[in-house]
């Protein structure tokens, strides 16, 4: 049992308390709201989008890669027709894709996003109608043996005459071959491509795109292309389809990190390309969180955000100094929660690459490349 006065006390306090509660929420300031939130919500209130403050006349076509499930999804649809004016197919034009069985071709998923992106006057471009990944084994076969070289450059021909046709006067620029140079001593990557036809494969691979579509702009697509070696065998190559007047511009695929590339080499390999005369374009552009795959996966902290704007800034405003040669740049995801960087270099390694959050909010990143 309470004695009387412990009661008054208990009530006392009681009473302190509740009276500490009242003033206390009276008085409490509201919360502050971070910059980022303050800028979302301005953001909220507009319309503007990346392809508003980087116009193609005076920069570039903004670009972002979908799978064709994105079509029918309100939210990153919305999210897409503010900000880019080019949509290029993730997966869905790869060669697996478009003729998974010779003779067998397949165009649902990429007639999708090129009504989509027609629907929304969005450019199209194509990817990639020669590459040594998603493409099926038959390609390479004769019955049990390896086919000849003369067998697989007729299904090469065939390949990029059938679909360029399908595709004539929708897809405005293809990539043609994508990572035929080699990252190690050789110039050539070993591919079955490479092992089977030699550097043929891709002198053939240009002409009968130039053929199939002469409209279309053709483009040498590769990663790493700034690097300072890679960047000199991918030149020489270039000269070769210049040469032959095959080729209209390189794609760098733009698989970036918060700390790779440095500047100068941007600029040199920027300024190699543009004595060919050729157009520049970003193709893939992300930048990836991790400096390795070694790398343990972590959160995205306010101190990797600012790295990875900063990393943004510098890969935008070089971009900005190149406008003149640079005619577009495509991001390799639209946001954070679909990035193939989940699971490359590393299976399941959580990643975020992209300019909008997984939610689709823009980041930090968003904001520093439109102010300028
Ligand atoms: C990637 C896709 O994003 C993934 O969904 C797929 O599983 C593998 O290919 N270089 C390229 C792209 O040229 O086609 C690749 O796309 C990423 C690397």
């Amino acid at each position: 049992m309470l004695t009387e006065n412990k009661k008054v006390i208990l009530l006392l306090l009681l009473f302190v308390a509740l009276i500490g509660v009242i003033s206390c929420s009276k008085e409490d300031p509201p919360v502050e709201k971070s910059e980022l939130q303050k800028r979302i919500d301005e953001y909220n209130q507009s319309d503007k989008g990346l392809k508003d403050y980087y116009t193609p006349d005076e920069y570039f076509y903004m670009g972002v890669a979908i799978p064709s499930s994105f079509v029918d999804n309100t939210a990153k649809v919305n999210l897409m027709k503010r900000h880019f004016n080019s949509i290029t197919a993730e997966n869905d034009m790869k060669w697996s894709s478009l003729q998974p069985v010779e003779g067998t071709f397949n165009y649902v998923n990429a007639d999708k996003i090129v009504s989509f992106a027609e629907a929304n006057e969005m450019k199209i471009r194509g990817h990639c109608l020669c590459w040594h990944n998603q493409v099926p084994s038959w390609v390479f076969r004769d019955g049990d043996a390896t086919a000849s070289k003369e067998l697989v450059l007729q299904r090469l021909r065939t390949h990029i005459t059938t679909v360029m046709t399908h595709f004539k006067g929708k897809v405005y620029a293809w990539d043609v071959v994508n990572e035929a140079i080699d990252d190690g001593s050789s110039v050539y990557r070993s591919s079955q491509w490479y092992n089977i036809c030699g550097e043929d494969f891709i002198l053939e691979a240009f002409r009968a795109a130039r053929e199939a579509d002469p409209d279309a702009k053709l483009f040498y697509n590769d990663y790493t292309a700034i690097d300072a070696t890679k960047s000199t065998k991918i030149y020489n190559l270039l000269v070769k389809l210049k040469a032959e007047d095959l080729v209209d511009g390189i794609g760098l695929q733009g698989h970036w990190t918060v700390s790779y590339p440095a500047d100068n080499l941007i600029t040199n390999a920027f300024n190699k390309y543009v004595s060919l005369g050729i157009e520049l374009q970003i193709t893939e552009l992300d930048v990836s969180v991790y400096t390795s795959g070694s790398e343990a996966e972590k959160d995205y902290t306010t101190a990797v955000a600012q790295q990875q704007t900063a990393a943004y800034e510098r890969y935008f405003l070089a971009f900005r100094n190149f406008k003149e040669n640079v005619t577009g740049v495509t991001f390799w995801g639209v946001a954070d929660d679909h990035t193939w960087l989940d699971n490359f270099p590393v299976a399941g390694r959580k990643n975020y690459p992209l300019l909008f959050d997984e939610n689709l909010n823009p980041k930090q990143a968003y904001f520093e490349i439109i102010d300028f």
